[in-house]
């Protein structure tokens, strides 16, 4: 049988060199657990755009569509703000989004020990925390017609759509539901229904769905509320659903809360292919950071755990995936810290590659 394929879109800013430690671990795996992948490297975002001219080229994006998994780093960066909209750097992750159907995008929130008082928040309200947000992924305002700047009267109008059928909020509601069934069982769902006509039909549908999954708690909460109660008590919620653009707002809010961006990790997943396996794609939730890219500084630790996702949930090896957490666990364990894993009072961060030193490290350690 031949190995399972990944495609590597290291992108822009910190991409690449959090990427090269990604490669590094993949490389472990392979020479330690007999886990070898088929890797292939292709641009993303400005980086392909100063290539081709667009922000993901059409071979790219049919190979994306044929391999196991796709690993990205980060896409955009200031050089390219002044591009027209149709090929920032952003399109291209948004196109391979929506042609791969990736509509459940994973988000999980955790709190690792070693940095529960690097979070705004006090330390009790953090510690052990540990959520997860199912944000549908490829619908919502993000893709709804009508879209545009439009002449109207003497004056421009934007407009954008807010736009869910029923299926598209049910094969996201079921996987939110299989996941809670995975964890603690409770799944609470955001929306605006008392102001939104699609937050009316989210909030059924997701009960209608909810008949299916008995044993999974279901509330719901205007994602105002939402937003409130995930800084007054986040220990409050296991999985959260919610639409595309709520999503993307609520799950920085719950990034934030664990103390660094630079630790989170997200998967977003499609249809299962011939193969079993759901179409995937595997991404840090920081940016590209153009502030410190090229500088050796950033933390490879977030696309590290996209990584250990793409084990889970690509490939059935959550022992192994097990196995990656608990090295980035031992590392910050050990006060191994990048950059933005600093207090005001800390020793010396170590750059990029000596954090992929301490990790493969740790993972020798655990064997
Ligand atoms: C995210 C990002 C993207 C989004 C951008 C880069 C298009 O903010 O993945 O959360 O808005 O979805
Ligand atoms: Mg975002």
């Amino acid at each position: 049988m031949s190995n399972p394929s990944l495609l590597i879109l290291a992108g822009d800013g910190i991409g690449p060199e959090v990427m090269s430690q990604v490669q590094r671990v993949i490389g472990w795996f392979g020479d330690n657990r007999g886990l070898n992948f088929d890797v292939s490297e292709d641009l993303v975002g400005g980086a392909a755009y100063d290539k081709h001219g667009v922000p993901l080229h059409d071979d790219t994006m049919a190979k994306a569509q044929e391999v196991d998994a796709v690993l990205l780093g980060a896409v955009g960066g200031p050089k390219y703000d002044d591009l027209d909209f149709s090929v920032k750097p952003e399109r291209g992750l948004l196109r391979l989004r929506k042609e791969m159907d990736l509509f459940a995008n994973l988000r999980p929130a955790q709190c690792f020990d070693a940095l529960s008082d690097f979070s705004s928040l006090k330390t009790e309200l953090v510690a052990g925390l540990d959520i997860m947000i199912v944000r549908e992924l490829t619908s919502g305002v993000y893709f709804g017609e009508p879209r545009g700047i439009f002449e109207e009267g003497n004056e421009r109008v934007g407009i954008n759509t807010q736009r869910y059928t029923e299926s598209e909020i049910e094969r996201g509601a079921r996987a939110a539901f299989e996941l809670a069934m995975k964890r603690d069982k409770r799944l609470c769902s955001m929306e605006k229904a008392n102001v939104m006509e699609s937050g009316i039909l989210w909030r059924q549908v997701v009960t209608e769905v909810s008949k299916d999954y008995p044993e999974v708690e279901l509330s719901h909460m205007y994602a105002d509320n939402g937003a409130m109660q995930l800084v007054r008590a986040p220990k409050q919620f296991d999985v959260i659903y919610t639409d595309n653009l709520f999503g993307d707002i609520l799950s920085d809010c719950a990034a934030m809360l664990t103390g660094s961006l630079g630790m989170l990790p997200s998967a977003s997943l499609g249809a299962p292919m011939d193969n079993g396996r759901p179409k995937a794609l595997y991404e840090p939730v920081h940016g590209s950071a153009p502030d410190i890219a090229g500088q050796g500084k950033a933390n490879p630790c977030a696309c590290v755990l996209s990584f250990a996702m793409a084990l889970r949930y690509s490939f059935a090896e959550g022992g192994e995936a097990d196995r990656l957490e608990a090295a980035v666990e031992k590392v910050l364990a050990d006060g191994v810290r990048t950059g933005d894993l600093m207090q005001a009072d800390g020793g010396t961060p170590v750059s990029t590659s000596e954090m992929g030193d301490a990790l493969l490290a740790a993972l020798d350690a655990s064997l």
